[in-house]
């Protein structure tokens, strides 16, 4: 070490971390199937989720949660604002393609059913981050304060309402009182900005510290040549999960040119839009609850949730009554057809 620059040297001292413990880290060996790029969709709302709370942050510098100027400001940050319009859209599509990658890893993990025994528990962290991720979408389009996103938060607090038992408590923490008011929008900035980022990032941490703990799931069809092979962390998947990134860089940046964030009438509490359109991940929801009434369709909802949370014991509790039937992975089937059906229909009418 007796070669080694001064900084070089004081940094070594300032920062006793092991260079070989370091590589030993990075280097951790990953199962050839993560090479099949489903296997490994994990990643992409991850750089996702980064890109949204750097713009996210950006946007905070120039947003005012506050009803008289919270509309004006995003209309200064989308019209006036250098770049600012460039940074809302990545903020608005980021978001929308987060939604979609971790539905699409949901997918991936459900029907390799990787959420057998031991990773039981981290499906069900990934159920909080999913339910996290709605809330984040939820209160980020209130934030806008545009005819169609206020309308659409006054009627995800009457449905939060609708709940049993916990709703009123869950409605009024949501409005900041009684009824909608200016305390509302402060919530929802808080919950935005704060509450969420934090809860996310240490859900996150759990299930990351999950899948280091237990490794990936070997596929139950994993061809027999490529059982035990592996490859390291570092550089290859890391590599591919850069390439990934790019890609998503480069999308993000065509979708905000082509189809940036738009801004409608601003927000009339006075006057009830003849539509009232959500965002798309929350249009199942809506068509079920115009299907049924608010109490069923919120118990439904509810019963849904119950299950999706506590699937990985559903699903052994099937193959003991049904073995070998593949019952657990008709009922996803028919589950996803039914959310794309309600989603399609929801949008066309
Ligand atoms: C640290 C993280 C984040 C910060 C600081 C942040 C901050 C903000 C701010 C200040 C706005 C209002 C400005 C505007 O609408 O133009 C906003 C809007 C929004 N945010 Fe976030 N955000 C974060 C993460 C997320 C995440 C993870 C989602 C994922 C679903 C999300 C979804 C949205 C949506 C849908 C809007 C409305 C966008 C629009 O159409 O204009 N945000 N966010
Ligand atoms: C921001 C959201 C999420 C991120 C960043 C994330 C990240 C990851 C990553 C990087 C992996 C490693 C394997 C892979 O890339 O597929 C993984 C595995 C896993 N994820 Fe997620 N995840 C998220 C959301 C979810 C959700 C919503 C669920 C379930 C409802 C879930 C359940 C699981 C399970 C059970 C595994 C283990 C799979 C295996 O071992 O093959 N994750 N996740």
């Amino acid at each position: 070490m007796a070669d080694q620059h001064p900084a070089a040297r004081w940094l070594r001292d300032a920062f006793p971390i092991d260079g070989e413990v370091l590589k030993e880290f990075s280097s951790e060996p990953i199962p050839n199937h993560l090479k099949r790029w489903w296997y490994a969709l994990g990643g992409t709302p991850l750089y996702l989720f980064i890109v949204l709370a750097a713009t996210g942050i950006s946007l905070t510098f120039y947003y005012r949660p506050s009803p008289d100027v919270a509309y004006e400001s995003v209309s200064r940050i989308t019209n006036e604002l250098r770049f600012g319009w460039f940074i809302r859209s990545v903020h608005h599509w980021a978001a929308n393609l987060m939604v979609l990658a971790v539905l699409l890893h949901i997918l991936r993990v459900f029907f390799t059913r990787a959420y057998r025994k031991p990773r039981e528990l981290n499906w069900m962290f990934g159920v909080a981050i999913l339910i996290t991720l709605f809330t984040f979408g939820f209160s980020g389009y209130s934030l806008v304060y545009e005819q169609l996103s206020y309308w659409a938060t006054v009627v995800g607090a009457n449905i939060a309402e609708a709940t049993p038992i916990v709703g009123p408590y869950m409605a009024r923490f949501l409005r900041g009182g009684a009824d909608i008011s200016s305390n509302t929008l402060t919530r929802m900035f808080v919950i935005h900005i704060g509450v969420l980022p934090t809860a996310v990032v240490g859900l996150l941490g759990l299930h990351l510290l999950q899948i280091r703990l237990h490794g990936v799931a070997i596929p139950d069809g994993e061809h027999e040549a490529d059982r035990g092979k592996t490859f390291p962390f570092f550089p290859n998947h890391l590599m591919t999960e850069l390439v990934l990134g790019l890609a998503l860089t480069i999308l993000l940046t065509v979708l905000a040119l082509i189809a940036p964030a738009s801004l409608g009438d601003p927000a009339n509490p006075n006057v009830t839009p003849e539509h009232i359109k959500p965002e798309w991940y929350f249009f199942p929801m809506f068509r079920w609850l115009k299907l049924t009434s608010f109490e069923v369709g919120v118990l439904g909802a509810m019963a849904f949730v119950g299950v999706f949370l506590f699937w990985p014991f559903i699903d052994r509790l099937l193959e003991r009554l049904f073995p070998g039937k593949g019952v657990a992975m008709w009922i996803g089937v028919v589950g996803v057809l039914t959310l794309i059906v309600f989603t399609v229909w929801e949008a066309f009418v």
